[in-house]
Order: C-alpha cells, then structure tokens, then sequence
C-alpha cells in the first residue's frame, strides 16, 4: 500500500478537523507512520520547486529533553519580547496562549518533534516550507496523530544548530510536535466566510459566502 493510500481520511475530514493538538501521550509513532507523513510533507509546492528544505525528525529521548529545555526559554523569550513576564500576565480567558504555555513545559512529552528547516537563508526559502509544513499536519492528521505550529526565538538559535549539528547556512522556521492525542480534534473556529471574502472588488460580500 502507498504512502496516499495509507492517508486515506477523506480531504474533508481532515482538513475541517485538523486544530492545533498540543497535549499528547507519549506513544511512540510507527516508522511507517513517519514515513508516510514524511513522504506527503514533501509532495508539497515550493517556488520553482526547488524545495529548499530539510525535515530534522527528533525522536531520541535525551535530545527531545535537550531541546525541550530550549523550547521553554524560546517560548519565554518570545513571551518577554511582547512584555509578558510570567504566567499570571497571561489570563485564564485567553484559552490559546495558555494552552501555548503549557506546551512549552509538556513539549518533551511528544514522541516525536520535527524541525521544519529552510536549507538557506532568506524569506523565499522560507516561505516555500509552509505549504510542507500544513501538509505535514495534515498528513499526521489522517493517521489520528496531533500537532502544532510552533516558532522558537533567535536566543536560542544557535544552541538549538549545536544540539542537532545543523549547519549556520540552515534556518530552523519551525518546530512541530508530534503525538497521538489527549482530547479531541476539531472543530475549529474561525471568522465566518462572509467576514473574510470579497467578490470582484474589496468589500464585496458575496452571495454563496453566507451560510
Ligand atoms: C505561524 C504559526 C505559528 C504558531 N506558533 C505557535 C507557537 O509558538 N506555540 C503554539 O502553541 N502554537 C502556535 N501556533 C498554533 C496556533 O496558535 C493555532 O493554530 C491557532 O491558535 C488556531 O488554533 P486551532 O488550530 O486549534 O483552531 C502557531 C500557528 C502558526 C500558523
């Protein structure tokens, strides 16, 4: 059976139940689940297809609790730059950035964190690993495994090469944890259609975006 056969949850399904999963058990995920995720990420378009992109896939148990340890101060260093100084600057109510916080005690967790690397510097590079990168969730998704986008923090940048011997001319742009998970995928939520489209010239609601 093929990598796209295995992935057979309906486009649909996937796509409207794919919310950011950030609690996860720590149940190892199958060499062939990795490989078919793997293999969809990199079906994915990039400018020119010159696919400048390199998947580090960290499943050693030290070097996730390695990298953990830099996750959380990347997530506090980002937090600080935005003025926040500790977890009571940051409301109950405010249910996304909570449960961010608490990923970034619990990261080590996941059985498996992928560094979404653009093998140059620069904003075409990327750019070109964010379509990779939603079809690496969505490819999990399919296969009832979780995950989030995550960014790090430049403070942390270079430890984070050290730790994984990545080369300088190598740009980590994202970081996602993989698991199977604890709780529910979607529904998400999102601004109604109407909200957000325009026909034939800004501010033009049209007619098939309501529901
Ligand atoms: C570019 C980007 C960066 C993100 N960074 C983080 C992050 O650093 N930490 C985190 O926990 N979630 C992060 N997220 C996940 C979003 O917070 C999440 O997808 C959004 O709140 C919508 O939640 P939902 O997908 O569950 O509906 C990021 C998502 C994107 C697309």
């Amino acid at each position: 059976m093929s990598s796209a056969e295995r992935l057979g949850m309906s486009l649909g399904e996937t796509m409207f139940s794919l919310r950011a999963i950030r609690r996860m058990k720590p149940d190892p995920i199958s060499d062939d689940d990795l490989r078919d995720i793997l293999t969809a990420t990199t079906q994915a378009p990039s400018g020119g297809n010159s696919q400048p992109w390199h998947f580090l896939v960290v499943q050693h148990d030290t070097k996730r609790a390695q990298f953990a340890e830099l996750y959380r101060e990347a997530w506090w260093a980002k937090r600080a730059d935005a003025g926040i100084k500790g977890p009571e600057d940051i409301p109950e109510s405010n249910r996304s950035a909570r449960a961010a916080m608490r990923l970034a005690d619990e990261i080590g967790i996941a059985p498996v964190i992928v560094l979404v690397c653009a093998t140059a510097r620069g904003a075409g590079a990327m750019t070109s690993v964010i379509p990779a990168t939603q079809n690496l969730l969505l490819a999990a998704r399919a296969l009832g495994i979780g995950g989030t986008i995550t960014t790090l923090h430049a403070v942390t940048d270079e430890r984070v090469h050290a730790l994984f011997d990545i080369p300088e001319s190598v740009q980590v742009v994202y970081c996602v944890p993989l698991g199977y998970p604890r709780g529910n995928f979607g529904p998400v939520s999102r601004t109604p259609l109407q909200e957000v489209t325009s026909l034939d010239r800004w501010s033009e609601v049209p007619a098939w975006s309501k529901a």
